[in-house]
């Protein structure tokens, strides 16, 4: 075993493939911020108990855990959120519909209870199965023997007790790989440890933490401006517009063109949104289609399948890399693109089988579809990543697929999934293996259920309104419709003035954010956490996957259309209600209920949230005009983050830590010279 990083240790089995998630890392570990984590001098597991089995299917690996540990992670799971005692396959897919391990994100990345996380570098899809009590050792044989066949439960739970807890990994294909071991001493730091290996927490830019918006795809030119129009004489806070499939020439696969019948006057279109305050972001997928400009070039450094008949390209390949990563630079960064939403790198061949490349499909790096599946998402946000880094510029985009060691990268992932609880435990789940998630509002089924989930979308990663098949925001037409007739709704002004309250918590938070996401940078500690990873010795929280920390210190338990009030369970400690600031106390399950403007929200004892005037876009020259509120009595001070915003020299020092005193004292210390905050008149 060797150690490779402050508490990580890396045991080698055999020989291991050429191709890995390490191999191909964006960002190199931190390993200065590692060591200044708590010291662990011995690694959380012992190899020489472990069994490895090399067979023709590929390689076993059992570990034994303790009766204790309860298992998170294996990368964004809609469908579970504990994983002890489940069986996942860690699959890229699409359509990820079944708690399978099929996912767009599938993380091969384990955490537990105890304080200690494995991550297995590999791209192949691995399979977990964890904490099955499966195996039967010596004692269970024994104990079977004097009570051959169970009759009642205890008799059947009793010898299940006796047999081993094990952790077996399956990792297919290969004949040797590297397992890692991260120390913790506790679940927090097991996933800082890891995140700060990935090469930290991103810091998007300033400006993606405000609301987006994603147009019709049908829309042209005149038609984009007149919603950026509409939402500025609304009142409604919007700093990102999104453009879909319409505006290239073509789009399944992607000719990365402006349509000239549609988007005459790209230039003007990017001046004049940016002149209103808007930050554009287009829609693409990496399939490249022939008649693109980059077509040519990139043909002889792609898959040897084509997906819509388009190029796949090999981004592991510094040819194709630099070919996408030029064009996109000079054809829409330099012009002012701000960002993309990177479709589709999570296609699988479940759909339809032209919408993907076959596992066993041949790329010129030498991975095959499966280790390429894998990488994609990473590959491609690092291409074009790479195209705003050029202009010392940070981005914040979406994207549909990553692997291991993703944190650094400020990509939300997103789906076309719909289920309102699916999403909610998406953003409780996410923050165990380095990823991002936005529990996106596009229709609704009720004026209700369109208030709720944007409620939840709010208080997210990425506040995302995608409203890209309709052509009305859904505040005013909630139903889905390709054809743009939707029903336009009688009172919309009255539906739209909820949704504006939820758009304006967002504002406000958005000091508090950025401070979770400066620390999710510089310690790796993810902003939005489920409750086990703060409270892993609490075994109440364990099964809680529908409410969620957001920063230190809002618990969040958002509302679901139709149940009229929802259990939270609030943890050790003393929570105040934000709206009603009553007091309760802590390890209890309390029941709520909320009217439409609140999502119920737990504020932690001694807490001075910094809330911000709401503005309708983020500048960045904007100041923010603070109004400290305390809940409880000698509230603690508040730190916040100060820098561009936009730029990466926050990385040569240019940042401030503020702080604001519950007696309304702000001061700064840092070598950033703008002033971003501000007390409230
Ligand atoms: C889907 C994507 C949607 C939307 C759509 C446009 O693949 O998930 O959010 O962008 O494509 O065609």
């Amino acid at each position: 075993m060797q150690v490779i990083a402050p508490g990580i240790w890396q045991w080698t089995i055999g020989q291991p493939e050429e191709h890995t998630p390490t191999r191909h890392r964006a960002f190199e570990p931190c390993l200065k911020t590692m060591a200044q984590l708590p010291k662990i001098e011995q690694c959380p597991f012992d190899p020489a108990n472990f069994k490895t089995k090399p067979t023709k299917r590929g390689l076993q690996i059992e570990i034994p855990l303790a009766e204790s540990d309860e298992l998170y992670g294996l990368g964004l799971q809609l469908k579970s959120h504990r994983q002890t005692g489940k069986m996942k396959k860690l699959a890229v897919n699409s359509d990820p519909v079944a708690d399978t391990g099929d996912s767009h994100a599938p993380v091969p990345v384990i955490m537990s209870t105890n304080g200690w996380g494995i991550f297995v570098n590999s791209l192949r899809y691995v399979t977990f199965q964890c904490a099955s009590n499966q195996k039967v050792s010596a004692n269970a044989k024994a104990a079977s023997a004097e009570n051959d066949i169970a009759i009642n439960t205890e008799d059947l739970y009793a010898q299940k007790q006796l047999s081993e807890k094990l952790l077996v990994i399956e990792v297919p294909h290969v004949e040797g790989v590297e397992v890692m071991f991260i120390g913790g001493p506790d679940m927090v730091n097991a996933v800082k440890r890891y995140n700060l290996y990935s090469g930290g927490g991103c810091l998007p830019s300033l400006w993606g933490l405000g609301v987006w918006y994603r147009a019709f795809g049908r829309f042209n030119q005149d038609q984009v401006m007149d919603m950026a129009k509409h939402l500025r004489d609304r009142n409604i806070p919007c700093d990102v517009l999104g453009l879909e499939p319409g505006w290239q020439t073509k789009a399944y696969s992607c000719s990365y063109v402006w349509a000239d019948e549609r988007f005459p006057q790209p230039q003007k279109l990017i001046d004049d949104t940016k002149a209103m305050g808007y930050k554009l972001n287009l829609w693409e997928h990496a399939f490249t289609h022939p008649t693109s400009p980059i077509y040519d070039e990139l043909k002889d450094v792609s898959g040897e399948y084509e997906v819509w008949k388009g190029l796949v390209p090999d981004f592991t390949i510094q040819k194709a890399f630099d070919t996408f990563a030029n064009y996109h630079d000079e054809q829409l960064v330099s012009k002012g693109i701000t960002g993309f939403k990177l479709d589709e790198c999570d296609s699988s061949d479940f759909v339809y089988s032209d919408w993907s490349f076959p596992l066993l499909s041949e790329f010129p790096s030498g991975m095959d579809g499966e280790q390429y599946h894998s990488l994609f998402g990473n590959k491609y946000m690092q291409c074009i990543d790479s195209t705003f880094r050029k202009h010392n510029l940070r981005t914040c985009s979406a994207v549909r697929n990553a692997h291991a060691l993703a944190s650094p990268f400020a990509f939300v992932l997103y789906s076309d999934l719909y289920d309102h609880k699916d999403f909610v435990r998406g953003v409780v789940n996410m923050g165990f293996t380095g990823l991002l998630w936005t529990p996106e509002v596009r229709h609704a089924t009720s004026p209700e259920d369109l208030v709720r989930r944007i409620q939840a979308a709010m208080l997210s990663p990425q506040a995302l309104i995608n409203a890209w098949y309709i052509s009305n925001p859904p505040w005013k037409q909630i139903d889905r419709t390709l054809n743009n007739d939707g029903q336009m709704m009688d009172n919309w002004e009255e539906l739209e003035a909820h949704c504006r309250v939820a758009f304006e918590l967002r504002m406000q938070l958005i000091p508090y954010l950025y401070a979770a996401f400066a620390e999710y940078q510089q310690t790796g500690k993810p902003p939005f956490r489920a409750l086990v990873m703060d409270w892993p010795n609490d075994s109440e929280t364990y099964n809680l996957d529908s409410q969620y920390m957001c920063g230190d210190d809002i618990l969040v338990a958002p509302m679901f259309a139709g149940e009229a009030h929802r259990e939270v369970y609030l943890p050790e400690g003393r929570w105040h209600d934000y709206y009603s600031g009553k007091v309760y106390d802590g390890k209890q399950t309390i029941t709520v209920t909320a009217t439409l403007d609140q999502i119920p929200m737990f504020v932690k004892d001694g807490t001075l949230l910094p809330l911000a005037k709401p503005v309708q876009h983020i500048e960045t020259d904007t100041v923010f005009e603070l109004t400290p509120r305390c809940f409880g009595e000698n509230c603690r001070d508040a730190k916040l983050y100060e820098d561009d915003g936009v730029t990466f020299d926050h990385q040569l020092g240019k940042f401030n830590t503020v702080t604001l005193t519950a007696n309304g004292k702000l001061t700064r210390e840092g070598d950033f010279d703008q002033v971003r905050y501000v007390l409230a008149d």
